[in-house]
């Protein structure tokens, strides 16, 4: 008799929907990699009568989502809500203690509670998968977690947000502001249902801090992750960093040292002939750094309907086959704990922008206080048309602490030319 898998969907935006289609139409085709038939039973949602282009009525409908945790007929639950907190911890929670096995798209709530969620993943003997919580059409948790296991790897960075790398390429491409761009990001579905969480940075923090775990095999530290968005970047900002060949990227960056592991979130410039800076759109791109292994470098659509829900198909195959792996690489008492040290500690180059007033002697005062820091300048340049107005000034810096420019910044800040905060942006460079 041909085995079964029984699955509830909770959840029934773009891509719960997507994957209610794709499950029900390739039915035969899954049924032919995995000898089983996945049968949807059951969906919750937050409203029934929604036009989503997909048929609902011939499996049970649940209002409550967490209720689908408790139905005789269900193995697996698929939970597509997101959040951290709330009904979506609840489904998740419920159903591994139910006896179920769970495949998410939530990163805010692995990056939060990943930890809890394991322990019961094993002591309820069910399985977890949540390739569809990070870089969306790229399985990078295998990747990383299966593909490049024998590697210890010493860094992994990359481009983990499509809604802010989509935003960062459309105003290079059209001048256009932030503002303007990102009402087209959330039109077009890339954004989380608070776009906040992406253009903050948060949303690629919560998926960094998962891929340093399982290429680090450390508990998810969430909290340690610095972080910065993008939404002070202006258009001349972007226009400076092209003039001097860089590309401006929001990247997540986790690196390996003899004191720890450091990770962080934020807009950077990449040199424009770099890999990284070819990755435009809402593309997403991972590369895992190891002795021996060079650079291993994965590209592939980071967010939308489609994509995810490969991600998600693919982990309910895995569980149909039986393809069983510690959630995070290793079993959970064998993650280690690691020191987590804060950018201060940082160097490198850096790309300052500055708001001056266009007058004798406003560079000289700059320059002298990277002087008195030990910071060298390594090229200036400043657009300028009328004495005594506002000029944007762009430095960028030789190799230096990230400290030094923090205490050079402070300097700045007093000075009765500077007009507004200046933008300091890491300039990042990688081995190909
Ligand atoms: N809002 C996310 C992004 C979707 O823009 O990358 C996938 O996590």
């Amino acid at each position: 008799m041909t085995k079964k898998m029984r699955v509830a969907i909770a959840g029934l935006g773009t891509v719960g929907a997507e994957t209610f289609r794709v499950i029900s139409e390739r039915k035969d085709f899954i049924l032919s990699r995995t000898g089983v038939d996945i049968e949807i039973v059951a969906v919750s949602a937050k409203h029934k009568d929604l036009d989503r282009g997909i048929d609902i009525s011939k499996v049970s409908w649940v209002d409550d989502a967490r209720k689908l945790s408790s139905l005789e007929d269900v193995d697996v639950v698929i939970e597509l809500i997101g959040g951290s907190e709330g009904v979506a911890k609840d489904v998740v929670e419920k159903s591994i203690s139910a006896g179920k096995s769970v495949v998410t798209a939530n990163k805010a709530l692995i990056a939060h509670h990943g930890m809890a969620i394991s322990r019961g993943i094993k002591e309820n003997n069910v399985m977890f998968g949540y390739e569809a919580a990070v870089a969306g059409g790229i399985p990078i948790i295998k990747t990383i977690r299966e593909g490049l296991a024998g590697n210890r790897i010493s860094r992994i960075y990359g481009i983990l947000n499509g809604t802010c790398n989509y935003i960062l390429t459309v105003m290079r491409e059209t001048g256009r502001s932030f503002d303007d761009v990102l009402g087209e990001a959330q039109n077009l579905g890339y954004a989380e249902a608070d776009p906040a969480f992406d253009i903050e940075g948060i949303d690629a923090a919560h998926k960094l801090s998962i891929l340093s775990s399982i290429a680090f095999q450390i508990p998810i530290n969430f909290p340690s992750v610095h972080v910065e968005g993008i939404e002070f970047i202006s258009p001349i900002d972007i226009e400076f960093a092209s003039e001097l060949g860089y590309r401006i990227k929001l990247l997540g960056i986790a690196e390996k040292s003899g004191s720890g592991i450091q990770q962080r979130v934020r807009p950077c410039l990449v040199d424009v002939t770099s890999p990284i800076a070819q990755v435009e759109g809402v593309f997403n791109a991972v590369a895992a750094e190891a002795e021996g292994l060079g650079v291993s470098l994965s590209y592939g659509r980071g967010a939308g309907a489609g994509p995810t829900t490969s991600a998600v198909v693919s982990d309910l195959i895995d569980l149909a086959a039986g393809r069983v792996t510690p959630v995070f690489g290793v079993n959970e008492e064998d993650l280690v704990n690691e020191p987590a040290w804060g950018v201060e500690n940082l160097s490198g180059s850096y790309f300052l922008r500055l708001l001056v007033v266009d007058r004798p002697g406003v560079l000289a005062d700059l320059t002298a206080i990277f002087r008195d820091e030990g910071v060298s300048v390594e090229a200036l340049l400043q657009r300028g048309r009328n004495p005594e107005e506002l000029v944007p000034v762009v430095l960028t810096t030789h190799e230096t602490d990230e400290a030094a420019i923090h205490r050079s910044i402070r300097k700045f800040k007093v000075l009765e030319s500077v007009a507004e905060d200046p933008r300091i942006l890491p300039i990042e460079s990688f081995k190909e």
